[in-house]
């Protein structure tokens, strides 16, 4: 345990943690919790964090779990259940005792939430509809999400109340279903447009062989699940399936960790690190060409770059005129970086310069993945060599993108002209682009 507390945020860290705050502020959180750490020593410790996140201006949607719970029941009156996670058909029996512990752990959830102060409701602001027949098996009360009733949850979260979700679920009817918490909480994120997703869970987070994933673009979350040869507990290959799906709905990321460990959700949301699984999209760290509206963004980022003389001084005007070649790489729709690839006409090579990256996001692979994305562009382009020319950031190039060092001689006449009138006296480095074929997997 101690081990783990050290692993937890520290009060000296809020200085790092406020620079999340307006990240996040009035963005929504759905945080699914499984039935058994509703039950945990940890959950009011959880809550308590839920309070933390309400108080930075986090807008949070509380769904839980049962199947914990539901075993319970079931062990005492020595009743075989039908399905656990509502993933499998529930019958008569099943759905009966699903309704009792889903008024159990809600109650103890609004206990929890009263004690730490917080507004909370439960709604119908989600329709379920029957699963119905799958591969020839009756999924009898087994529900899935049919409608999220979006504007309703919104309008709760702008007055400060918090939605909590319990897996049993109407139907058009009212009638009661059991729809799985991991599908409906995916389903709320989705629907609320949420930033992320997070699952408390008792396991450390997705693992492979033993490894805690911490960071897994969504690429190789679906090759990990697609592959066979992958053992995941069910309980997490469900969470695991339902992150997926929320990514591919435009959920930027979603967390899978561990709900029993003190301070574990601060942990995961502002510590660099996390304490579990992280799944991000692909375009989490994304890099696209930059469009005319940039042009201040990047006028501004070149200006930083110049008053070190790590970069060329750029005029707006020059900006705007080449925008083209300028790539941008953003997060939560902010440009925090930025490379160019400028052609040398009637020359196999290109240039990339411009290459910056704000002091904020430094030594986090944002400056190698611009560079490695022009490379790509570049031999798109039809270019065989890439050239850098810098002062400052030989080592960079070098050891980082794998440049190496070339002559005055790589460059054509006019450029070299250029560089001898500017007094620059950049290093020039080359690469050349029949290699990218050996470092692309
Ligand atoms: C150079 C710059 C783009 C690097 O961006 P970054 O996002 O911090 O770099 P990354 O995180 O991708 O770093 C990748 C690696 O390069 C190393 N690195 C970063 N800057 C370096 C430098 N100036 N010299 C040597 N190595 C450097 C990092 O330590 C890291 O090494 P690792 O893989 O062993 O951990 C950034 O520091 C910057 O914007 N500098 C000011 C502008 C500039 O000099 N641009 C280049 C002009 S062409």
């Amino acid at each position: 345990m101690s081990s783990q507390r050290e692993r937890t945020i520290k009060p000296t860290d809020l200085r790092g943690i406020l620079r999340y705050v307006p990240m996040f502020r009035d963005h929504v959180f759905v945080i699914a919790v499984d039935g058994s750490i509703v039950s945990h020593e940890n959950f009011p410790n959880i809550v308590t964090d839920i309070a933390v996140l309400r108080s930075l201006s986090i807008k949070v949607v509380l769904v839980h779990g049962i199947g914990h719970q539901l075993v319970e029941l079931a062990g005492e009156d020595n009743i075989a259940l039908s399905d656990i996670q509502g993933e499998g058909p529930t019958d008569v029996t099943t759905m009966s005792l699903a309704r009792e512990a889903s008024a159990l752990v809600s109650q103890s959830v609004l206990e929890h939430l009263s004690q730490a102060g917080l507004r909370c409701a439960i709604t119908n602001a989600v329709r379920a509809t029957k699963v119905g027949v799958i591969k020839g098996k009756n999924h009898l009360f087994t529900g899935k999400v049919e409608k999220v009733d979006a504007p309703l949850l919104k309008t709760m979260l702008a007055q400060d109340i918090l939605p909590l979700v319990t897996p049993i679920v109407c139907d058009r009817e009212g009638q009661s279903l059991r729809v799985n918490s991991d599908h409906l909480a995916m389903e709320l994120a989705v629907a609320l447009g949420a930033s992320k997703l997070i699952y408390l869970t008792p396991f450390p987070g997705l693992q492979v062989d033993g490894v805690v994933k911490v960071n897994l673009p969504e690429d190789e979350l679906n090759a990990l699940l697609a592959n066979k040869q992958v053992k995941l507990d069910p309980r997490i290959r469900s969470k695991a399936m339902q992150a997926a799906k929320a990514l591919d709905e435009d959920v930027p990321r979603a967390h899978i960790l561990d709900g029993r460990v003190f301070g574990g959700l601060l942990t995961e949301i502002f510590d660099k690190v996390g304490l579990g699984t992280m799944v991000h999209a692909n375009d989490y760290d994304r890099i696209r060409q930059a469009k005319k509206k940039d042009a201040q963004a990047l006028y501004n980022l070149a200006k930083n770059g110049a008053k070190t003389d790590a970069l060329v001084s750029r005029t707006r005007q020059q900006i705007e005129t080449s925008i083209n070649d300028f790539y941008v790489y953003e997060i939560d729709d902010s440009i925090i970086g930025c490379a160019a690839l400028r052609p040398y006409a009637g020359t196999k090579a290109m240039e990339v310069c411009a290459v910056y990256v704000q002091p904020f996001y430094h030594g986090r692979g944002v400056g190698r993945k611009l560079v490695e994305f022009t490379k790509r562009r570049a031999k798109e382009l039809g270019a065989k060599k890439l050239i850098a020319l810098t002062t400052q950031t030989q080592g960079f190039f070098q050891s980082a993108c794998g440049f190496q060092p070339g002559t005055q001689a790589d460059l054509p006449a006019e450029r070299r002209q250029e560089l001898k009138s500017s007094g620059r006296n950049s290093v020039v480095l080359t690469f050349s682009l029949s290699r990218l074929q050996e470092s692309v997997r």
